[in-house]
């Protein structure tokens, strides 16, 4: 059968992988409140379209710090893409940046991000990436590790904030999934020779006392634009902004690190209202369809970005299949976007969605 939505591509890939392995793809934190809460939220909000406004012709791009992309749909940064499928990040990226996105490079990817950039622009030569960092307690380590992206042509450091622990993720303590399997490793956690190689990869650590000083830390160790991914409350947003990020992404990490927090696109217009325009928001968590990419831009997103979707479409049908996942939500967005009477993205507004996020969050 003919995938024709994400979810086709979804219940494919479930077909397709070993239990442990869909588990750890498809799972959250404790009871999973989040991971359902990012979906189900699309549908309690309404789209009340706009008519007779000659939107024939749509326009979908969208700037992001610097880059022109064909539509405001991004791949966020998740790990270990090779246990999905044999084309692993490289096929990732090569359908992102055949699509005319941008793929934000997990630091947490089975392959090495210079051959992920690289793969990138054998497909389209302007392709942009960002590296998406968990800050290691060891400073100079960190470092090392952004330098290395640097040099792969990453040009935005995205820094994961909700991490200080790792989530609780019990379908992967009752399957005993809880290092990667065979050969396979986190290639970009790679230890720095003297001699400019790579050598052993170590353990992805956590750094628990994270806080703003270390933002100040980053600074220091790139010029690259700094990116901070997993913010959920407007005054970290407002924070963020005084400290001078490039961009948030509004994230809960699709529920896999703490559960019961709201879904983000609720979450969404108090950080926009917070945010105010000054810098660019990136929402993810629970895009599976155009309209759901609709709303968060009504709601303040400049865009979205897909983590589930992709490994579904990469386990379903490797870079093939990514590329069939961007290009059925790029239709959907575009036709919902005809029927809201939108000719671009700029024009998409709150006028189009009914109820807004109850008071209760604006208020926070
Ligand atoms: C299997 C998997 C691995 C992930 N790995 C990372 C990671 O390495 N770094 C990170 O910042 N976020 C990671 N995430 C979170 C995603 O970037 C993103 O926030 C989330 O998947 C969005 O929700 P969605 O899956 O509903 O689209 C991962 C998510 C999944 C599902």
């Amino acid at each position: 059968m003919t995938p024709l939505a994400l979810r086709d591509f979804e219940a494919e890939a479930r077909r397709r992988l070993d239990p442990a392995i869909w588990d750890y793809y498809a799972g959250g934190a404790d009871d999973e409140v989040t991971v359902r809460a990012n979906t189900s939220a699309y549908a309690r909000i309404g789209l009340v379209p706009r008519v007779l406004r000659g939107a024939f012709h749509r326009q979908l791009a969208v700037d992001v710090l610097g880059h022109r992309l064909s539509m405001p749909i991004l791949a966020a940064p998740t790990a270990f893409h090779l246990l999905a499928h044999p084309d692993g990040e490289k096929g990732s990226a090569r359908a992102v940046a055949a699509a005319g996105s941008l793929s934000i490079i997990s630091m947490a990817a089975t392959t090495a991000v210079e051959e992920i950039t690289a793969a990138g622009r054998s497909a389209n030569p302007d392709a942009a990436f960002w590296f998406q960092l968990y800050l290691q307690p060891d400073l100079a380590y960190s470092q090392a590790v952004i330098e290395r992206a640097e040099a792969a042509g990453c040009s935005a450091l995205v820094v994961t904030v909700d991490s200080p622990v790792y989530g609780n993720r019990e379908r992967d303590r009752r399957n005993g999934f809880l290092d990667l399997p065979g050969l396979l490793v986190a290639e970009n956690t790679r230890e720095p020779l003297p001699t400019g190689e790579w050598g052993n990869p170590r353990s992805i650590g956590f750094t628990g006392d994270l806080s703003w000083d270390h933002l100040a830390w980053l600074r220091t160790a790139t010029s690259l634009p700094v990116v901070l991914k997993g913010i959920t409350h407007p005054e970290d947003a407002r924070l963020a902004v005084e400290n001078g990020v490039a961009a948030i992404v509004v994230s809960n990490h699709g529920g896999r690190q703490l559960d019961t927090v709201p879904a983000t696109i609720d979450l969404l217009p108090a950080i926009a209202e917070a945010v105010d325009g000054r810098v660019p928001v990136v929402l993810d968590g629970g895009i599976r369809r155009g309209t759901d990419v609709l709303k968060a831009l009504a709601f303040g997103a400049t865009a979205v970005a897909l983590g589930r979707p992709i490994i579904w479409g990469l386990a379903a049908g490797g870079e093939q299949g990514v590329g069939d996942v961007l290009s059925i939500l790029r239709t959907e967005l575009d036709r919902a976007m005809a029927l809201c009477g939108c000719s671009s993205v700029l024009e998409v507004s709150r006028e189009l969605v009914r109820p807004a996020p109850e008071e209760s969050w604006s208020r926070l």
